[in-house]
């Protein structure tokens, strides 16, 4: 059963919001998204650490909307690129560039570079802010894999045709949403503010 509290789901990224929506139905709260705010102040990535700038955007649009508002910033880590692009994973081809011109220019950069050299892995922090804006709870997840030599597959968002879950042979464009939302960054970073939601909204069922 959902109460009528609401949560709002900090993100115009179509992807992340599938994703998020979906890794929340269980818990009883009516969930909404920036979408319908459409006049609200865009937040500025300013932070240094993923756990910063989630808690800047959690914080700012609770503040703005006077909800219980959860934040995602997310992003990939390259192990050849000492960890670049980071933090700055939607801007790395610069600002408003697409997916695949962001794809692309990574995979160019890796070009030389054999299987046992493209380690990389996921990393996304999800903050929860209070209605007054106060940050109520952040957790962190990581999931672990390589670059692919090509794109390949049609499914899920960003960097997903390039990148394969360790323990896997297809990137996660490829594999189904119901594996992506087991093994993901976003599934291990929420399966913490999932727990936090539900004792503060006395949802019961769990996965
Ligand atoms: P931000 O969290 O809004 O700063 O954006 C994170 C960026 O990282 C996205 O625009 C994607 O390019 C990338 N990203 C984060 N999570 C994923 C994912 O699950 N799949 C593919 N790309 C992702």
């Amino acid at each position: 059963m959902r109460t009528d509290r609401r949560l709002l789901l900090a993100s115009h990224n179509q992807g992340k919001l599938r994703e998020l929506r979906e890794l929340l139905r269980d818990i009883s709260v009516m969930i909404t998204s920036l979408d319908g705010f459409p006049h609200l102040h865009a937040v500025e990535e300013t932070g240094r650490t993923f756990a910063e700038n989630a808690s800047l955007k959690a914080g700012s649009y609770a503040k703005q909307t006077h909800l219980l508002t959860i934040a995602d910033d997310s992003g990939l880590e390259v192990k050849a690129l000492e960890g670049r692009p980071g933090v700055f994973s939607a801007r790395y081809a610069g600002p408003g560039s697409s997916d695949e011109l962001r794809t692309q220019k990574l995979l160019s950069e890796l070009a030389s570079l054999s299987p046992e050299l493209r380690s990389a892995r996921f990393c996304c922090s999800v903050a929860l802010a209070d209605e007054e804006g106060k940050i109520i709870h952040i957790s962190n997840g990581i999931c672990e894999g390589r670059i692919a030599i090509a794109a390949r597959g049609l499914g899920g968002f960003g960097y997903d045709p390039i990148f394969i879950p360790e323990g896997f042979q297809q990137t996660f464009g490829e594999l189904k949403p119901e594996i992506k939302n087991q093994i993901s960054h976003r599934a291990r970073a929420l399966a913490g503010t999932r727990a936090f939601l539900r004792s503060l909204t006395g949802s019961s069922k769990a996965r």
